[in-house]
């Protein structure tokens, strides 16, 4: 199978090539592309090493699959022009997710849903993924009505330059500004840009994403998202209000019989999720799982992801192989 990966000198492309080669995905050409300031660049894919073309050329190759990574603005302009030759687009991007006419897609929750028409197929926001896997199971069995929800991200999720602001600031370089402000030894509530109801708007695709992946619009969902100085995994703090009252064994029994979800939860030997012990594994960690004693039917968890892998390359990577099963050859 012919792939692309468009964005493929950024942290998300570069996982996704590393995460063709370590599940095997059946690839006789891999094109790397990226913007043309890296052009003729090379990059390693199993012992051959790639060279670096724009999107024209990748266009005109026609590929099977193309994985996308390269920001909003790239997928607007150029997903189409692939899917018009009959490629399948995976995209990262915040581009076509609330698109009514596209699926976003995790792929243990609604691949299903997908059917050979679905050319363009959006990759859920990172915060979004790793909160739906460890949800919908829940939902399906006890109702959510509410989500507080308070994310702790990892400066991974901001791309190449925010690791640049976060190492440049520990060793007293000058520093490349990413952020608004100083992200070392510190914590800003401030993910993506603020929109006009003072929420940001990863705040919002939290909300607006978990609603449609969990076919949920009647569930009420608030969200701060806070970026720390972590390099790689991000936290979440869920408050959980179900429509009904729940056994917390047996809530903690379908969190642990749910693909993708592994219950990190021994308060005596100090386990719980943490995105040093997350981080290079592919699935999301779940834990502190205790009733909230302030409230009826309300639930506390932490769940923890490693952002580029299951928050965004693993998951893409998991849809192309839906696809590749499916709808190619087929
Ligand atoms: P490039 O390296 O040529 O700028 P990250 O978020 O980790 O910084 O990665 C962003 C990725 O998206 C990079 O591979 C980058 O390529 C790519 N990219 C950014 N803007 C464009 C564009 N206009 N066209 C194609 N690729 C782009």
């Amino acid at each position: 199978m012919k792939i692309a990966v468009v964005g493929a000198t950024g942290l998300v492309g570069r996982k996704i090539i590393e995460l063709l080669i370590e599940r095997n995905f059946p690839i006789t050409k891999l094109l790397c592309v990226a913007s043309e300031r890296s052009v003729g660049k090379k990059i390693k894919f199993k012992n051959q090493e790639v060279e670096v073309i724009g999107l024209e050329a990748a266009i005109a190759k026609k590929p099977d699959i193309a994985l996308f990574s390269a920001g909003g603005e790239t997928s607007l302009k150029f997903a189409e022009r692939f899917a018009k030759n009959g490629t399948y687009v995976v995209d990262n991007s915040s581009a076509w997710r609330m698109d009514k006419g596209k699926k976003l897609v995790v792929p243990e929750i609604n691949a299903s849903d997908l059917t050979k028409e679905d050319l363009i197929i959006a990759n859920p926001n990172c915060s979004t993924i790793q909160l739906v896997l460890a949800l919908s199971a829940l939902h399906k069995t006890y109702n959510i009505k509410r989500l507080v929800i308070s994310t702790y991200q990892s400066v991974t999720g901001s791309g190449i330059s925010a690791i640049n602001q976060l190492n440049d600031e520990e060793n007293g370089a000058d520093v490349r500004k990413k952020y608004a402000h100083q992200i070392y030894r510190n914590c800003l509530p401030h993910c993506d840009d603020f929109t006009e109801n003072g929420y940001t708007k990863e705040e919002m695709k939290l909300v607006n994403e978990t609603k449609k992946i969990l076919n949920a619009p009647e569930i009420e969902i608030t969200a701060t998202a806070v970026r720390v100085p972590v390099v790689g995994g991000h936290s979440e703090s869920v408050n959980v209000e179900f429509e009904n009252d729940f056994e917390l064994d047996n809530l903690v029994e379908l969190l642990a019989a749910t693909p993708g979800v592994t219950v990190q939860d021994d308060l005596n030997n100090n386990l719980y999720p943490m995105p040093i012990t997350a981080r290079g594994k592919d699935d999301t960690f779940v834990g502190r799982i205790r009733r909230d004693f302030s409230r009826p039917n309300c639930l506390n968890l932490w769940i923890v992801s490693d952002n580029l892998r299951k928050g965004a390359a693993t998951n893409a990577v998991q849809i192309a192989e839906y696809v590749s099963q499916h709808f190619i050859n087929n």
